[in-house]
C-alpha cells in the first residue's frame, strides 16, 4: 500500500520483496537513478546562472548538436551507475555504442542493463522551459559474467523491468514503475529529498489535449492528418486543445494528468519519425499502459517491435487509451 508523504527512499524499500526476482539489486539501482536525478536537477536549476546552456560545438551518434547540458546530464548518470557497480551495461542516446560495466568479470553478478535519455528536450533547455531524463531497465539476455552484447540492449519493450522519467518543472519529480502501476515523487529541494505526491497515476480514459509539432502537417500520412482535423472539429467535446512543449517528457506527464494524447508521426520527411524506440518510446509506452493508456507506432503496439538497432526511431503515437484507438482508427482508413 502506497502511503502520502511516504518519501521514494521508504517506498523503494517498502516494495522491494514485491519484484519479481528480487534480490535488492534493483532496489539500489532505482536509488542510484534517485541520486542522479537530484546532482542533474541541481545543474538544470542554475543553468541561467552559470557557463552551462548552450551548445557545445559537438554532435551525437545521430547528428543532432550536443548542448552542454545534454552532455552533462549522460555523463552524470553514467558515472552515477558505474561508479556504484550495480549494473551490467548502459547505452545511451548521447553516446555511439552501449558500454560494458565489468561484465566480463566472473564476479560480476549484476544483471540488469540501462538504456537512457539524459537530457530530453534538449532544445528547450536554454529558454527556461522543462527537461528530463528517461529510463529503461531490462535483465540481460546472455550469461551473468560474460561480456554483454548488443543482444542484452535489443530486447523488446514487453521485456522492460522498470521504466520512468524524471521532470524538471516548476517543481522535480521522479515517475517510474516496476509493472505494478505508475507513482510519481516530488522533490522537497530543501532537503532534496522526493516524496510521494502522486501515487498510482492513471490516464483518463478520454481527453480533451492533442500534442503534436504541427508544423510538420502537410509531411504526415492521411490518417494522421485526418485526426488532426477531427480533434479540430467542433462537434460533441470537440474541438480539443493543443498543447505542445517540445520535450516528450512534460507533454507526457501533462498529458497522463489531464487526459490527452502525443504524436510524433512518420512524415514524407523522416519515414520513421523522430523518436527513439529504445530511449524514449519504449520506456514512456510501458509507463503509458501501467497507467492504462495506450502506445502505438500507428499500428503496431509500441511495446511488441522488435529493435534491430540501438539508435532505432519509430513512429510515436502515446495518451489517453480512447484516444490512441480512435488514430488507429483513422490510419486503419486512410486512403
Ligand atoms: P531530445 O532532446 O532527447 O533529442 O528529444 C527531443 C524530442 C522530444 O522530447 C520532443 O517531443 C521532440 O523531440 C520535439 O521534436 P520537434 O522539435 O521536431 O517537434
Ligand atoms: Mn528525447
Ligand atoms: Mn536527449
Amino acid at each position: 500500500m502506497s502511503k502520502k508523504n511516504q518519501t521514494l527512499g521508504e517506498y523503494i524499500i517498502e516494495h522491494q520483496s514485491s519484484f519479481k526476482y528480487s534480490s535488492g539489486e534493483l532496489s539500489r539501482l532505482i536509488n542510484s537513478i534517485r541520486l542522479a536525478a537530484k546532482v542533474v536537477n541541481h545543474e538544470v536549476n542554475k543553468a541561467g546562472l552559470v557557463d552551462i546552456i548552450g551548445a557545445i560545438g559537438d554532435t551525437n551518434i545521430q547528428g543532432e548538436d550536443q548542448q552542454k547540458l545534454d552532455v552533462y546530464a549522460n555523463d552524470k548518470f553514467i558515472q552515477t551507475l558505474t561508479n556504484r557497480n550495480i549494473i551490467c551495461g548502459i547505452a545511451s542516446e548521447e553516446e555511439d555504442d552501449f558500454i560494458s560495466i565489468n561484465s566480463q568479470d566472473k564476479n560480476n553478478q549484476n544483471k540488469y542493463v540501462v538504456l537512457i535519455d539524459p537530457l530530453d528536450g534538449s532544445s528547450n533547455i536554454d529558454v527556461n522551459v522543462s527537461v528530463g531524463t528517461i529510463f529503461s531497465i531490462y535483465r540481460r539476455v546472455t550469461p551473468i559474467g560474460t561480456p554483454v552484447t548488443i543482444d542484452d540492449f535489443l530486447q523488446k519493450g514487453s521485456e522492460q523491468v522498470a521504466a520512468g522519467y524524471v521532470v524538471y518543472g516548476t517543481s522535480t519529480m521522479l515517475v517510474y514503475t516496476t509493472g505494478d502501476g505508475v507513482n510519481g515523487f516530488t522533490l522537497n529541494p530543501a532537503i532534496g529529498t522526493f516524496y510521494l505526491s502522486h501515487p498510482n497515476l492513471k490516464f483518463p480514459k478520454d481527453g480533451k489535449i492533442y500534442s503534436v509539432n504541427e508544423g510538420n502537417y502537410i509531411h504526415f500520412p492521411q490518417g494522421i492528418k485526418d485526426y488532426i482535423k477531427y480533434c479540430q472539429m467542433e462537434q460533441d467535446d470537440r474541438p480539443y486543445t493543443s498543447r505542445y512543449i517540445g520535450s516528450l517528457v512534460s507533454d507526457f506527464h501533462r498529458n497522463m494528468i489531464k487526459g490527452g494524447i502525443y504524436l510524433y508521426p512518420k512524415s514524407s520527411k523522416n519515414n520513421n519519425g523522430k523518436l527513439r524506440l529504445l530511449y524514449e518510446c519504449n520506456p514512456m509506452a510501458f509507463l503509458a499502459e501501467q497507467a492504462d493508456g495506450r502506445a502505438t507506432d500507428g499500428i503496431n503496439r509500441i511495446l511488441d517491435i522488435i529493435p534491430t538497432e540501438l539508435h532505432q526511431r519509430v513512429p510515436f503515437v502515446c495518451g489517453s487509451k480512447n484516444m490512441v484507438d480512435k488514430v488507429e482508427e483513422f490510419m486503419l482508413n486512410q486512403n
